[in-house]
């Protein structure tokens, strides 16, 4: 036995060296509880900790100030599965930045600073579950690609942004979407609200707060009102206002038929002529020469 665990030492202190790498591999300020957890919530971060394991899959930078990520850093971190970077100092997300990851599930830029979600800003993130976009108070364009390739996308959060509308072709990729926040903007009910409210009358039962709990400013006077209380029909004026060409169809048609009623009595009007003329014909047997 004893010379067997001789021959097996050198191995176990090769084993136990690279543990230790592992364990000095934590940033500092940061806790490891586990070989894919880092833990660096709260610490007054001002940029992105290091070195970070690359093999983490737990990624918890909340809580601190950190203002950008690079383009490259889920290319570098490719198990990523969790990554927390709620209330930080995020103004902007470099495009394809978070386009490259395929592993993660769980999302939070939540509570930062952004003014817009470009298009493609998720790219190939197909494993995505939930993403945590509320509380970016400038958060003001959501462009129509921007959520494109997001299938297994369930929870969706744009609570408390910037938004006074927003293109309804960005939510139409999202076939798994189950829950819907996107309460407290300042949604303005003009007829570019139009189509998002027909939408979200069809998926409220999306919305944890239903349509009661979205208000949006009338385009009027800025009263504010719940969508419960609007309908289809509060947007009928804007089917006029959209459909130049159905106007255009109307007056043409209107024409036409006039057209072909004044040619119908002047057809009727000649044929009633012509069976009076051929009436007294057959009785007088005059007037023949002067058709
Ligand atoms: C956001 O982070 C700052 C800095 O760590 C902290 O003081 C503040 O309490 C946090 N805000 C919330 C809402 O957690
Ligand atoms: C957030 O962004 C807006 C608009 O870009 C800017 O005016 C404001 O100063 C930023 N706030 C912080 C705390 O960085």
């Amino acid at each position: 036995m004893l010379p067997c665990i001789n021959w097996l030492q050198p191995f176990l202190a090769l084993l136990s060296s690279t543990l230790l790498t592992r364990a000095h591999n934590c940033p500092s300020s940061c806790l490891c509880p586990d070989h894919h957890t880092v833990d660096c919530q709260g610490q007054g971060l001002t940029r992105l900790p290091s070195p970070i394991p690359l093999d983490v899959r737990r990624l918890l930078l909340s809580d601190n100030w950190i203002p950008l990520i690079p383009s490259d850093f889920l290319v570098l971190y490719s198990d990523l599965v969790y990554l927390d970077l709620r209330n930080n100092s995020l103004s902007a997300l470099e495009p394809g930045t978070l386009s490259t990851s395929s592993r993660l599930v769980y999302l939070d830029l939540g509570s930062n600073n952004l003014t817009e979600i470009q298009s493609g800003t998720f790219g190939e993130t197909q494993s995505l579950i939930k993403l945590r976009l509320g509380n970016n108070p400038h958060l003001s364009l959501v462009e129509k690609d921007a959520f494109v390739g997001l299938t297994s996308l369930r929870e969706l959060e744009l609570e408390r942004n910037g938004l006074q509308g927003m293109d309804v072709r960005a939510l139409e990729p999202l076939t798994s979407l189950r829950v819907l926040r996107l309460e407290g903007n300042p949604w303005v009910c003009n007829c570019h609200f139009a189509k998002l409210f027909v939408w979200l009358t069809e998926n409220r039962q999306k919305l944890p707060t239903g349509m009661e709990g979205l208000e949006c400013s009338l385009p009027m006077d800025g009263s504010l009102i719940s969508l419960s209380l609007l309908t289809e029909a509060s947007f009928r004026e804007c089917r006029g206002y959209l459909s130049l060409t159905d106007i255009l169809i109307v007056i043409f048609s209107g024409i036409s038929v006039s057209v072909v009623a004044i040619i119908a009595s002047f057809f009727l009007a000649s044929l009633v002529h012509c069976f009076q003329r051929l009436g007294k014909a057959g009785q007088t047997d005059e007037e023949e020469g002067n058709d």
